[in-house]
């Protein structure tokens, strides 16, 4: 057993500790604009989805546990988005703000980066989402927009934040592919 926290890129048998992760902050937070959490042959076809596309969804692990994970995948599908991303990051409930979430996106961010990937956003559900918005910040995304009242879950109205930041060259130079 080491106490180092790894970030690797996820396997399959990976995907019973992303879905448990998931389906936590699906069930309790408004970080997710799903009601119910996907199963697990739902949360295996979308990380298929992501790595079959060439781009990183990895895990934090210490120990052999997983920690948190964090993947980019298309922003939108028309293609004159083609060079922009969006990521997710989820950390397990109870070892949040321990740097899991941060050494998971650090690598997301370098590894669209070396791939020629220009811009990455951030979708974030909740305004009170301080930790994601936090996190966000700290690797160096901007607030860029709020979307007011776009998602309704547990009752009420939900924001949606955007935050985005510029990968490798940014709008500096055209994509290299
Ligand atoms: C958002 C989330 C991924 C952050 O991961 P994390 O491992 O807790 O974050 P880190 O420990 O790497 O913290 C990064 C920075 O954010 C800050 N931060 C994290 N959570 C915070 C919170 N709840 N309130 C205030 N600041 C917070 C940390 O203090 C740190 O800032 P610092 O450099 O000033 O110390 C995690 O809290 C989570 O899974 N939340 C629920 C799901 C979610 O919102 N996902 C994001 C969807 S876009």
């Amino acid at each position: 057993m080491t106490n180092e926290v790894l970030v690797r890129p996820a396997v399959t048998a990976d995907m019973a500790a992303v879905q448990a992760i998931y389906a936590h902050h699906v069930r309790h937070g408004l970080a997710s604009f799903e009601d119910d959490p996907p199963s697990l042959d739902e949360v295996i076809r979308r990380w298929r989805d992501v790595v079959d596309r060439d781009l990183p969804y990895v895990v934090a692990e210490q120990g052999g546990e997983i920690l948190g994970y964090a993947y980019a995948g298309p922003y939108r599908t028309r293609p004159a988005y083609r060079y922009t991303l969006e990521n997710s990051v989820y950390v397990r409930e109870g070892l949040q703000q321990r740097g899991v979430g941060r050494a998971a996106m650090r690598v997301v961010l370098s590894e669209c980066a070396a791939r020629g990937y220009r811009q990455m956003i951030a979708v974030i559900g909740d305004s009170a989402n301080e930790g994601s918005i936090r996190l966000h910040e700290r690797l160096g995304f901007a607030r860029v927009g709020l979307l007011t009242a776009v998602g309704f879950k547990f009752g009420r109205w939900v924001d949606s934040v955007l935050m985005q930041r510029s990968l490798g060259e940014g709008e500096k130079s055209p994509p290299l592919r």
